[in-house]
Formats: structure tokens, C-alpha cells, sequence
């Protein structure tokens, strides 16, 4: 995998050209559920080797973009770019998770999609089971159940967690399944990174090792975006911090010392409409407030004030309802 750091080592202009290519980019991505609009043209880049953290109320689409992203649920309008071997942004239709795993995007799911009946081994591994190398294995594609044991085990060990690979995954604590759902979103070596809400449900020493987690994954030179409701949590691992409300990106912001989680609190809920920091990714230059910080932002909310109407006739019209796939595309 490459990184900004071996790409700056190749010259000047491959460097300012290079490290501004996102390994991701959603267009004016948008979902609209029977009488919901889910996510409302987000335009999003998502930078090589950062830790971009999702923020936003109950329903505010987090979970939508993510799906959206992994082919578990289609878009109703928008357009989804993944880099390329070329360091290009190439569009891509993701309509399961396997086309996402095969352009480098993993995800752990925020209900983790596992299946409680199967052991550890089974679910690290569901869907892309080793084989038995000996003849008779090979000729009848025989499940190579030691191997699934070792790998889910190491695999396991790596993100700090011994857990018994035999063990069903229903009687496990939530921090083991939320374990076991990262071992399987980590045995295809991504270089994307998806992670909704994986502390939710884990008790504060599982919430420390995820964090822990968070960082390697990005020491490896991975990409993450991690979600949380945790604010903590964000202001600890992220980068940049993307800000939703009903479904649209209200801003993303770098996790610089000077961030003041009460104006991140204030965006989410929709107090503060938009921070002037300098560092707004999702600039749209007419509606840049005027205003220095500090003021009252009641210019910015003007600026800022968008209304249904700017919603374009094919998405309202391309109402759906429930038809999300299941994580494994079937
Ligand atoms: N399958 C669905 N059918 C209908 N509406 C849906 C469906 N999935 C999500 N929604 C709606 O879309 C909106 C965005 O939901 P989403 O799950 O993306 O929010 P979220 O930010 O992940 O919230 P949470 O923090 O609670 O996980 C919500 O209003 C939700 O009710
Ligand atoms: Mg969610």
C-alpha cells in the first residue's frame, strides 16, 4: 500500500497531486426512504491514512453512508469514486459487499451482521472459508477447519483479544463479537477501514482496546472512519470529524486542540450551522460565512439556511422503501 510519505518521496508535483487524492470520494450521494430523505447530497472526500470520525444525532445518516459505501443499500442519487492502482479516482457501483471488498473497502457493521449459531472461526471467516491443500480436500473443496481456528485466533490476538475460536458467537460478551466482527473485516488486509459504532455496545476496557485498534490500523497505513456517539472517543482518534444532521454534511472539520466540542455538539444538533475554522472541507464559497468566530452566528444560519426545495425531482421521486440487502450481499 502506498502512503502520502512514500509518494512524497517521488517528486514535487506527484506530491501535491498524490497526497490530495482521496482514497474515497462521494458526489451528491443521497438516500431517500418512504418519507425519509436518509442522506441528502453529500459531498465527501475521505483523505489516505486518516481517521475520519462520523458524528451525528440518532438518524442523522451515519449508518446510511456507510451502507451506502459497502453496497449494502443503493443510493437513490450520487456518485461514489474509489482510487485506483494508478492513484486515480476511478467511479465505482457498489452494489454488494464484495464490490466493495474488492476495491479495498472492509466494514464492521453497526449490528455487526454475525451469525450467532456459528463458532468464532466461522464468522472471522464466513464467505471466504481456506480450503484443504491435501488432494481429497481440494476435489472436494473440503473447509480447512484448522487453519480457520489458527488464523481466527491470530487474527483475534493481533487486535488484542483471546478469544476461544470454537465458541459460539452467540454466547460471547459484545466486546468479543465486536472483536469478531473486526477479526473478519480485517482477514482481507483492507486498505478502507469502516467502523459504525464499534464501542457501542463493548464495556470501557473493550472501548479502549477499539480505540487502541483504531490507531494501529492507521500506524499500518490504513484508511478509517470510525463512527461514534462518544464524543471523547472522537476528540481522541480522528483527524477530521464530519458533522451530519438529517442526512446532510454539515461540515468536517480537522481535530486540532483549538476544537471546542460544544460547537461540535452545536452542529450536530443544529445550534451552530456552521463554524468559520478555516478548515471547512465541504466549502461551497456562497455560503462561506462572512463572520469571524466568536460572533453570534446568526449571519452564518442565514447563509447557511437550505430548504427542501433544493432537492432535485428524481430523488423525490425515486422514493424507496425497506429494500436493504444483508451485509453479505445476499
Ligand atoms: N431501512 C430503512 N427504511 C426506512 N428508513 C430508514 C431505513 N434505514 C434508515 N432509515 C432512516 O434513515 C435515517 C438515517 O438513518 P441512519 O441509520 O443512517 O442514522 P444514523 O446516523 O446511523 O443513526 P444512529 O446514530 O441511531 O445509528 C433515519 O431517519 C432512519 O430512520
Ligand atoms: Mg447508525
Amino acid at each position: 500500500m502506498s502512503t502520502v510519505d512514500d509518494r512524497a518521496a517521488s517528486g514535487e508535483r506527484a506530491t501535491a497531486e498524490a497526497a490530495d487524492t482521496p482514497v474515497v470520494r462521494v458526489e451528491g450521494l443521497s438516500k431517500r426512504y418512504e418519507g425519509v430523505q436518509a442522506l441528502d447530497d453529500v459531498d465527501l472526500d475521505i483523505v489516505d491514512n486518516e481517521v475520519l470520525a462520523l458524528v451525528g444525532d440518532n438518524g442523522a445518516g451515519k449508518s446510511t453512508l456507510v451502507k451506502s459505501l459497502t453496497g449494502v443499500i443503493s443510493p437513490t442519487a450520487g456518485t461514489i469514486y474509489v482510487r485506483d492502482e494508478n492513484g486515480e479516482l476511478a467511479e465505482q457501483t457498489i452494489e454488494d459487499p464484495s464490490d466493495a471488498q474488492e476495491v479495498g473497502i472492509e466494514t464492521v457493521f453497526q449490528d455487526l451482521a454475525l451469525s450467532g449459531q456459528h463458532d468464532v472461526a466461522s464468522n472471522v471467516y464466513m464467505g471466504r472459508e481456506p480450503r484443504q491443500s491435501n488432494l481429497l480436500g481440494r476435489l472436494l473443496r473440503r473447509v480447512d477447519r484448522d487453519r480457520m481456528e489458527e488464523g481466527a485466533t491470530e487474527a483475534l490476538a493481533e487486535i488484542g483479544f483471546q478469544v476461544d475460536p470454537t465458541a459460539p458467537t452467540a454466547e460471547l460478551s459484545g466486546g468479543q463479537q465486536q472483536a469478531t466482527a473486526v477479526a473478519r473485516a480485517l482477514i482481507s488486509d483492507p486498505e478502507i477501514v469502516l467502523l459504525d459504532e464499534p464501542t457501542a455496545e463493548v464495556s470501557v476496557e473493550g472501548s479502549e482496546k477499539i480505540l487502541e485498534l483504531v490507531e494501529r490500523l492507521k500506524d499500518q497505513g490504513r484508511t478509517v472512519v470510525f463512527i461514534s456517539h462518544n464524543l471523547d472517543e472522537v476528540f481522541e482518534v480522528a483527524d477530521r470529524i464530519a458533522v451530519l444532521r438529517d442526512g446532510k454534511l454539515v461540515q468536517v472539520l480537522d481535530n486540532d486542540p483549538s476544537l471546542d466540542r460544544r460547537d461540535v455538539v452545536g452542529l450536530m444538533t443544529g445550534a451552530v450551522q456552521r463554524l468559520d475554522d478555516g478548515t471547512d472541507e465541504t466549502a461551497d464559497a456562497a455560503s462561506e460565512p462572512e463572520t469571524a468566530p466568536g460572533s453570534d452566528g446568526s449571519a452564518d444560519e442565514a447563509a447557511a439556511t437550505e430548504t427542501d426545495t433544493e432537492r432535485t425531482a428524481d430523488e423525490a421521486a425515486a422514493t424507496e422503501t425497506d429494500t436493504e440487502r444483508t451485509a453479505d450481499g445476499s
